[in-house]
């Protein structure tokens, strides 16, 4: 099972954006299903490195799209987003050292940040490209 699925709360209205929200959606449910089914080791670290992977490609896009819309928080998001990987590679380090076994933390961590970056922070570049016509 899941441990978070789509929504519509999660459309942010850019179509592309939002397909590479899911693909860090579909990253993370395999990391939580494999941890189910307690699988450990090397696989769920290869796992877990591929999610860090989709989510740098996922932020290097945002942060172009936001430029192409010239949204004027970008320096912002722009921390944001290497804030939130420096949070992810300390667990992904916590999950080598524990032996490719992730921890609820790391999935609470993952669900959080997702739900509030999201709903909270990326709706405001949208917002800014439909307000000016280029979304
Ligand atoms: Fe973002
Ligand atoms: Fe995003």
């Amino acid at each position: 099972m899941p441990i978070m699925t789509w929504d519509a709360s999660l459309d942010i209205g850019v179509t592309a954006m939002n397909r590479e929200h899911q693909e860090i959606l579909d990253a993370m449910n395999r990391i939580y299903d494999a941890k189910a089914q307690g699988v450990s080791g090397s696989a769920v670290n290869d796992m877990v490195a591929r999610l860090g992977s989709v989510c740098v490609r996922h932020f290097a896009d945002e942060e172009a799209y936001m430029k192409q819309v010239g949204y004027p928080e970008l320096q912002r998001h722009i921390q944001l987003h290497a804030r939130l990987l420096d949070q992810f590679s300390g667990h992904a380090a916590a999950i080598k050292a524990a032996g490719g076994a992730p921890n609820d933390e790391f999935f609470h961590f993952l669900k959080f940040w997702l739900t509030s970056h999201i709903k909270g922070i990326d709706i405001k570049y949208s917002e800014h490209a439909r307000a000016q016509g280029v979304a």
